[in-house]
């Protein structure tokens, strides 16, 4: 790997090892995967004590339940008697977390509460379930597997003032979906940060949401300028964070864009749900979008929030999960309606999946060569793929499989 870092071209797609092979896909768990703040799912998914669901970190589980003191913690998702995997499936509730091999029965803190035969010196209190890092941040929840992590708050201070006016805390999941993709995780990300494939791809989704994704784009034509900048004094009136954001390695942004037409993401551009979330009062609010690498972009519309986690299930095996937010209020069949609120991102995703799985299967075709990134439309995804090639330089010379020494690693020009 070290090698074809030092040697690739920087402005072109990756070499095809990084794309599916089984060695390459390990040291991305521990270098990506194992290393940073990670997006496990919105915190109104574990709205009371008991409730809980898992991620699937490569072949690491993780489980998100709260407790009854209120707190959300995130528990490594495995056994202290023999390691089966306690919580099965992806989500559920219980008063107890109890493992189906052989019952020891943890507490939702963590705490091994009750084991059976085990000897009179036997203590429990050893034997609790393992955390991991996990925090919230205006509603979201993030955790991360490192014993010492990384820097968290500047993401925060960046995105909370965007998120907190939609209150995604106190909102509720009207629904969500996950799919399976034949593909690696790079491909999934890359296939989001960048919308040359849009106009091909996506009709539904091109009825509302505007191609350009920030307000600095060139290729902005002058009429939806025009619409941001009366759209930002609106926003500036009701004291709503609009500008574009990144972290200066690109790894988070966010910004508020307006739609290109309607007021949400639904197939009419009407929002799906009568109330609004939290205490917004303008139904024309567009999306802030918010991106957290590696596995995590966002909308929060007026009336709905979208909320995506991607997680590496295997080298060319990719897991897609989507959350539908909507206020605590709302009532399914009276206020929404599940699908046709769910109707055009089920569509995007399931249209972003063949294109991902396709773009996989090119790439293991044995004529495949790393092909040049447009640099006035896929600008998002040379972001990604230089914060991405950056962080596997930071490897351990000894995870390379080197003797010593710095790699040279070729950056892009901004
Ligand atoms: S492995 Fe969990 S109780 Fe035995
Ligand atoms: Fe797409």
């Amino acid at each position: 790997m070290a090698h074809l870092l030092a040697t690739r071209k920087p402005t072109y797609s990756l070499p095809q090892p990084f794309y599916g092979d089984a060695d390459f896909h390990q040291l991305d768990l521990e270098q990506i995967w194992h290393r940073n703040w990670l997006f496990a799912g919105p915190e109104c998914a574990v709205p009371a004590a008991g409730n809980w669901f898992t991620m699937e970190v490569g072949t690491t589980s993780l489980v998100i339940v709260r407790a009854a003191d209120g707190v959300v913690r995130a528990f490594y998702n495995t056994c202290r008697h023999r390691g089966s995997k306690v919580c099965i499936g992806e989500e559920g509730k219980a008063a107890k977390l109890v493992c189906s091999y052989h019952q020891w029965t943890y507490e939702l803190d963590g705490r091994l509460l009750f084991a059976r035969e085990m000897g009179p010196d036997f203590k429990a209190a050893d034997f609790s379930l393992k955390q991991a890092h996990c925090r919230s941040v205006g509603g979201y929840v993030y955790v991360c597997l490192a014993d010492e992590t990384p820097d968290f708050d500047a993401f925060s201070q960046m995105v909370e003032p965007y998120m907190l006016p939609h209150d995604l805390k106190n909102a509720k999941v009207a629904c969500s979906s996950t799919l399976v993709e034949q593909a690696n995780w790079k491909l999934v990300i890359e296939n989001n940060r960048e919308c040359y494939h849009c106009t091909g791809a996506h009709p539904e989704l091109l009825r509302t949401l505007s191609e350009y994704d920030s307000t600095d784009d060139p290729r902005m034509p002058p009429a939806f300028a025009t619409r941001i900048r009366a759209k930002a004094a609106e926003w500036d009136a009701e004291g709503l964070p609009h500008l574009s954001q990144n972290s200066p390695d690109k790894r988070f942004r966010v910004v508020r864009l307006p739609l290109a037409n309607g007021e949400s993401m639904t197939m009419d551009g009407k929002p799906a749900v009568k109330q609004l979330l939290g205490k917004l009062q303008s139904k024309d609010l567009g999306s802030v979008r918010m991106l957290s690498l590696p596995n995590s972009w966002n909308h929060l519309q007026s009336d709905h929030a979208l909320a995506f986690r991607v997680l590496p299930l295997g080298p060319q095996l990719t897991q897609v999960t989507t959350w539908w937010l909507v206020n605590k209020d709302a009532q399914e069949g009276v206020d929404y309606n599940t699908e046709e609120m769910m109707q055009v991102w089920a569509a995007t995703n399931d249209q972003d999946r063949i294109l991902a799985e396709n773009n996989q299967a090119g790439i293991n075709n044995k004529a495949y060569e790393p092909g040049p990134y447009s640099p006035t439309i896929e600008f998002g995804v040379q972001n990604f793929i230089d914060w991405y090639t950056g962080q596997m330089a930071e490897m351990e010379p000894a995870q390379q499989g080197l003797s010593g020494g710095v790699i040279p690693i070729h950056r892009a020009a901004a």
